[in-house]
């Protein structure tokens, strides 16, 4: 038994949000300085009424329909973010009733910007060993809730949005490998280090972040991911058609390429008009790519995430 993604989809909320209308809107910054270091141009951000699950279903609605499918037919939902709706239930289970669905199962992940990658390990696993057929794995994300905006440092980086896709039971292999690590002594670099406690907030409910730490462990982690679960697959990185990296930066994304020995032009970019999506990022660029001819049929793919706790993981795919 394997697994394989037979459809895709995603959803930007709003319009885009330019360097300098954040600048505009009062934050001491410019677009020199944001496309320079980062690579981005523009973010997508959510209203205050649209939650990680409104953002979910829109993208889930259209990888149902990419795969021919109704929301009835799923037996398996897992929802990666790090913004859910609520301390509980989860968002899995929020949009399960938006989608109207009943019964199967449903749960969160939180791997922060790599949790896109380990839904769809967990997901490939819950297929391959019989247990589910049909499983609908998202990522969603409305970080702008949860950035200070007095921070320069941080809040040019992030937007919103959220991407899926539909896992499939198959007789033939889909997701070639995967691989997933994480290691809890790095969890300072990176964090929303509050929590809320008796009615209150207790700690920091911001994100906070050490951009160069994250950067340097960011590149050492995605290239040896990468070379592990190419391994793993049996592949050369030289047969992989597309590499699909979380997107954070484009300076991460170009010396991540060069570790693993892949030119530019096969790495699918989207930080430059999404921002940062966390968890939401990679869906949200494979979706892109497949929707406007990039991605094909049969083609190789690899996938790759890496965030806060920190997290790291890849799966390889033929599509
Ligand atoms: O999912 C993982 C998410 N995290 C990441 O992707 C972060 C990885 N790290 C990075 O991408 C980079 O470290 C950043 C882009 C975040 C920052 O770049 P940097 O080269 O490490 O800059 P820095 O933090 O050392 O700041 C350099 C200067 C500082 O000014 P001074 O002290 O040199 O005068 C900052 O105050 O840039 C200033 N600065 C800004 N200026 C204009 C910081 N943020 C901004 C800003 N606009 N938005």
């Amino acid at each position: 038994m394997f697994s394989r993604i037979t459809g895709t989809g995603s959803f930007l909320p709003g319009a885009p949000v330019s360097n300098d209308d954040l600048a505009r809107r009062g934050i001491d910054t410019n677009d020199d300085w944001i496309r320079g270091r980062t690579g981005i141009r523009f973010r997508h951000l959510a209203d205050t009424g649209q939650t990680a699950s409104d953002l979910g279903f829109e993208a889930s609605r259209r990888a149902l329909d990419a795969a021919g499918l109704q929301a009835s037919d799923l037996d398996l939902i897992i929802v990666a973010t790090s913004t859910p709706d609520f301390i509980f239930p989860s968002t899995a289970c929020l949009l399960q009733g938006k989608l109207g669905n009943h019964g199967a199962t449903a749960f969160d992940v939180q791997a922060v910007c790599s949790g896109f990658v380990f839904a769809l390990t967990i997901a490939e696993k819950f297929i391959r060993s019989g247990s589910h057929r049909r499983a609908l794995v998202v990522g969603a994300e409305v970080f702008s809730r949860i950035l200070d905006w007095n921070d320069r440092g941080t809040c040019v980086l992030f937007g919103d949005g959220a991407g899926a896709v539909i896992v499939e039971a198959s007789d033939t292999p889909g997701i070639l490998s995967t691989a997933l690590h994480a290691d809890g002594a790095h969890h300072g670099i990176l964090s929303v280090p509050g929590s809320v406690c008796g009615g209150k907030v207790t700690g920091d409910p911001f994100l906070r972040m050490d951009g160069q730490a994250v950067f340097k462990f960011a590149v050492r982690v995605l290239s040896e991911v990468a070379a592990e679960c190419c391994d793993a697959a049996g592949i050369a990185s030289s047969e992989v058609d597309w590499l699909i990296p979380h997107q954070a930066n484009i300076r991460i994304l170009e010396a991540t390429a060069r570790k693993v020995k892949m030119p530019m032009d096969k790495v699918i970019v989207t930080v430059d008009r999404h921002g940062n999506t966390s968890a939401a990022s990679v869906p949200l660029a494979l979706d892109e790519a497949v929707r406007d001819g990039r991605v094909r049929s049969g083609q190789k793919v690899l996938l790759e995430g890496v965030g806060g706790g920190f997290t790291w993981g890849a799966v390889v795919v033929e599509m």
